[in-house]
């Protein structure tokens, strides 16, 4: 897939079929979130990958989107590794390179995904329901699968309204 075609033809995907994502599939969302480019080439990102029904539905009790987290196959919890931070901006800047990296991969395999931010609210429940060191920061959970639908539609706002000026 050309990168401009997935670009523009990525949705964000809530629903998913009953079809299992492969470890492959997984360790290439992950590989690609692992290439996105960071401050000072720190990689501050840490991932966790959630199958098990169980401890998805440990997970979806944390968050509104609840029937996403027990739908989707596989949940991939990013985080941030506090030790190895420099810049909090930048750190954040390059975790969410690093996100629509595993985005933009997972459609190019032909799955589906969504990035669930709302769950951040229960941030440290979430870490210890993974039994993680309190030097690791949740920065979103991606819910993955294989699209029930691809009719999906968003909107963005007109360029003319963004670009503020042209000097
Ligand atoms: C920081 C962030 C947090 C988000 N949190 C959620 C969320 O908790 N639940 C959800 O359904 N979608 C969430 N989304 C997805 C957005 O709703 C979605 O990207 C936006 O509506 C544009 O739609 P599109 O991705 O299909 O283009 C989040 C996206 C971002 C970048």
């Amino acid at each position: 897939m050309e990168i401009l075609e997935g670009i523009y033809s990525r949705r964000s995907v809530r629903e998913f079929t009953d079809a299992v994502v492969s470890r492959e599939q997984v360790y290439e969302i992950i590989k690609a979130g692992s290439w996105a480019p960071s401050g000072l080439n720190n990689q501050p990102w840490r991932f966790v990958v959630v199958s098990s029904s169980e401890k998805r539905h440990e997970l979806a009790q944390l968050t509104k989107y609840s029937r996403i987290l027990e739908q989707a196959p596989v949940a991939l919890v990013v985080f941030v590794d506090r030790s190895v931070m420099y810049n909090d901006t930048k750190d954040h800047q390059a975790i969410g390179a690093c996100l629509q990296n595993m985005l933009l991969a997972t459609h190019a395999l032909g799955l589906g995904a969504v990035w669930l931010g709302e769950i951040l609210k229960n941030s440290e429940a979430v870490r210890t329901a993974l039994a993680l060191p309190e030097t690791l920061a949740l920065m979103a959970v991606v819910a993955v699968g294989h699209p029930l639908r691809t009719d999906q539609r968003s909107h963005r706002q007109e360029l003319a309204t963004l670009v503020l000026n042209e000097c």
